[in-house]
């Protein structure tokens, strides 16, 4: 096992009914500044339940953080912030709103052009507390520091990670997601695999606590994942997919073991220039990336391909190639398709990606940081058909 630390200082409470228990949590005399997106918590009645339960407060609100959120929009935010004093900012959305939210927290008090905290990795002094009420399981945002935000302008979809932007508390009910369309439930799904896949398959590093949590959460998400579309109400379901995600991405499994974000960096990029949901980026890419570092992940695949899909029967690469197809698989199961042609993207796309990764200084990734643009440069040339 690598060395490493952990601390995770997200408070969560989960379950129906929870939103209630935030007033426990704000300080009472605080200036909260609720964000959310176009407006999904105002149908299913999100945006009620936290209004009750932060009512007597001094309560502004910021409407209309995008999917993908962008630093057009949430500099408006920022400004909010300053005029009036807001002392606690509460995400109540997405993964969009809440990493939205932290760039907020974090670009209040800096001193300077905000935009430097991505793209330069400015240092961050300080940052506004924030709370979330999360309605969509996938990123994990909820309970990690991490942030990705875009610039609309120019194209650039970038991340920033920091201790101080941990949400304080995060609020998981699972009968807030009973809403989700389809779509949204299989983006979820697919994108919490990913972040699982990206810190288990990379090469065995004697770490069998991290590998057997790992295979846990892939097994609960191709068991329950295709329940979630078939019974949108079941709340088990939702609470197992909820609590997945979460402990997907919260620094838990990534704990002493190398991580391969390789498919996220390329994908990120597919986001900023042609607008794909962030699940549909991974369910193109990661296939991908297990086929052209079959080798180097050799090990893992065969791990993968045995405990997660019960191969043990015929030569090592025809394990490795049933496991990357049943992955493949998996992902259009839950409706998220695996091909950049299946969005009306062809392979005259890829020289435009290819610079984006080039410009973003994004041309050693993986593990081994062994994927240049060359590397690249295959992964998307096979990404864009079958
Ligand atoms: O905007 P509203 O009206 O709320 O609608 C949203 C949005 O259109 C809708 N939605 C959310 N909850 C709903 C709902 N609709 C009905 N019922 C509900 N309960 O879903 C749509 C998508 O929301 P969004 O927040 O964009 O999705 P997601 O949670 O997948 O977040 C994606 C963003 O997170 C970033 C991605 O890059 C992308 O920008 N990521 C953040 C990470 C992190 N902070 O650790 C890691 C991830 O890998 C990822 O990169
Ligand atoms: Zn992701």
């Amino acid at each position: 096992m690598l060395n490493f630390t952990f601390q995770n200082p997200t408070r969560i409470l989960f379950g129906q009914g929870q939103i209630a228990a935030i007033a426990r949590e704000i300080p009472r005399e605080q200036r909260v500044l609720i964000t959310y997106g176009g407006g999904s918590i105002k149908q299913n009645g999100v945006y009620d339940q936290v209004m009750a339960a932060l009512a007597g407060r001094t309560v502004v609100e910021f409407a209309g953080i995008e999917p993908n959120p962008t630093y057009e929009t949430l500099m408006n935010a920022v400004r909010i912030v300053r005029d009036q004093n807001i002392d606690f900012l509460l995400a109540v959305g997405g993964g969009s709103v809440i990493d939205g939210t932290k760039f907020i927290a974090a670009a209040a008090p800096f001193q300077g052009e905000p935009w430097d905290i991505l793209a330069k990795y400015a240092p961050i002094q300080s940052a506004l507390p924030l709370g979330a009420v999360l309605t969509l399981p996938a990123t994990g945002s909820e309970m990690n520091g991490g942030s990705v935000v875009t610039r609309r302008a120019t194209q650039d979809k970038l991340a920033f990670i920091h201790p101080l932007v941990y949400p304080r508390f995060a609020v998981l009910d699972p009968t807030v997601t009973f809403t989700l369309p389809p779509r949204q439930i299989g983006n979820g799904v697919v994108d919490a695999y990913t972040h699982i896949m990206e810190q288990y398959l990379t090469y065995p590093v004697n770490a069998p606590v991290q590998d057997r949590f790992a295979e846990g959460l892939l097994l609960t998400l191709i068991e329950e994942g295709p329940k979630a579309l078939a019974a949108p109400e079941d709340y088990d379901v939702r609470a197992n997919i909820m609590w997945c995600a979460t402990l997907a991405l919260n620094g838990l499994i990534g704990a002493g073991v190398p991580g391969d974000w390789a498919t996220h960096m390329i994908g990120h990029e597919i986001t900023a220039l042609h607008g794909l949901d962030h699940a549909q980026t991974l369910a193109i890419i990661l296939p991908s990336v297990m086929t052209v570092k079959r080798e180097p992940k050799r090990a893992k695949l065969l791990q993968y391909a045995e405990r997660i899909w019960g191969l043990t029967t015929g030569s090592e690469n025809e394990r490795i190639n049933t496991a990357i197809a049943k992955t493949r698989e998996f992902f259009e199961q839950m409706g998220v398709h695996t091909y950049l042609r299946d969005y009306g993207i062809g392979a005259d796309a890829v020289p435009a990606l290819l610079a984006q990764l080039e410009r973003h200084k994004m041309t050693a990734l993986g593990e081994h940081q062994d994927i240049d643009l060359a590397t690249s440069r295959r992964i998307l040339e096979l990404s864009v058909a079958a």
